[in-house]
């Protein structure tokens, strides 16, 4: 049921937060946070460890089948990841001209004082992934991400100056670095959270405010251009609890079978491990956005 933690097909709670799903030869991946291990103290400081970027596979997005942890500490050769690191809202693109899949996310330490991205590859869907690179896009900060593919080209969509501004920066053609090419959208807004997709003449964002696991009112944007002319307009969600997003914060907009939809996390901080999922369907009409609340993922569209 949509907000309510979900279960794979062991009866084991779905570890797949702040991710998205990539559909790939008939098959849907799904990557996500895995938050399995409750948090520790270590030197009198509490520790939400890293355990690992988590896969799960499914033919029809409602049986998923639990392909471990795509991505590690273990991942680095060079042990940039380690255990106290921060690695959230895994992305993953699978690139044409390479044949690798790509993941890119957000790689931090404790404190997220470090606000970069952690780049990785793998032969196959379900990896293993090894880590290729830790960086700051173009040496900017980055926190909150996502990835777009725009016909041939991709970008990393990031949260940047302290939160406060979203930019797109274009990847290289193995999607593995930046071409140096970025564009600041949603000046001083303070987005995060930030999921993007194109619909008829429109390019589209749906952002969350930055109140950390605390939901908020998501705003759309849109523009005919990718990267520039983005206008904040509305909270597409509807009713009492549109103030809250219904009580979730986007992860990412999912294109299944020629529709959009927004996959939200209803984050526990508490224990993230129990933290629920929604997916719901994105109405686009014309250049407006709704989201409406469904109790049935999908709004029972997709026979999920
Ligand atoms: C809000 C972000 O959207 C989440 O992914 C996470 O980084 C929290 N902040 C941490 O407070």
């Amino acid at each position: 049921m949509n907000g309510q933690p979900w279960r794979d097909v062991d009866g084991q709670l779905i570890q797949a937060h702040g991710g998205t799903i990539l559909g790939h030869q008939g098959t849907y991946y799904w990557y996500g946070e895995d938050r399995s291990q409750s948090a520790f103290v270590a030197a009198g400081k509490r520790v939400v460890p890293f355990t690992g970027v988590r896969c799960y596979s499914s033919s029809n997005l409602r049986d998923w089948h639990d392909a471990g942890r795509v991505l590690t500490p273990a991942s680095d050769p060079e042990g940039r990841l380690q255990v106290t690191s921060v690695v959230e809202r895994p992305k993953v693109l699978f690139n044409a001209r390479t044949g690798k899949f790509v993941m890119w996310a957000h790689f931090d330490n404790q404190d997220y004082t470090y606000a970069g991205c952690v780049v990785a590859t793998a032969e196959a869907p379900t990896g293993p992934f090894t880590v290729h690179d830790v960086l700051r896009p173009n040496r900017q900060e980055s926190r909150d991400m996502t990835l777009v593919q725009d016909g041939d080209q991709a970008y990393l969509c990031f949260s940047s100056d302290m939160n406060q501004t979203l930019y797109f920066a274009q990847l290289t053609p193995d999607y593995l670095g930046l071409t140096g090419f970025s564009a600041k959208i949603l000046v001083d807004q303070a987005r995060e959270a930030p999921t993007v997709f194109h619909a008829g003449d429109w390019y589209f964002t749906i952002t969350s405010g930055t109140t950390g696991w605390r939901p908020n009112p998501a705003l759309y944007s849109r523009s005919r251009f990718l990267f520039s002319g983005q206008k904040l307009i509305d909270n597409p969600c509807m009713g009492p609890t549109a103030a809250t997003t219904y009580g979730g914060q986007p992860a990412a907009a999912l294109a299944i079978d020629g529709r959009w939809y927004l996959l939200l996390d209803h984050w526990q901080p508490a224990d993230l491990s129990q933290s629920g999922y929604s997916i719901l369907p994105i109405e686009v009409t014309g250049r407006d956005l709704h989201v409406a609340w469904t109790q049935t993922p999908f709004g029972g569209e997709v026979n999920a």
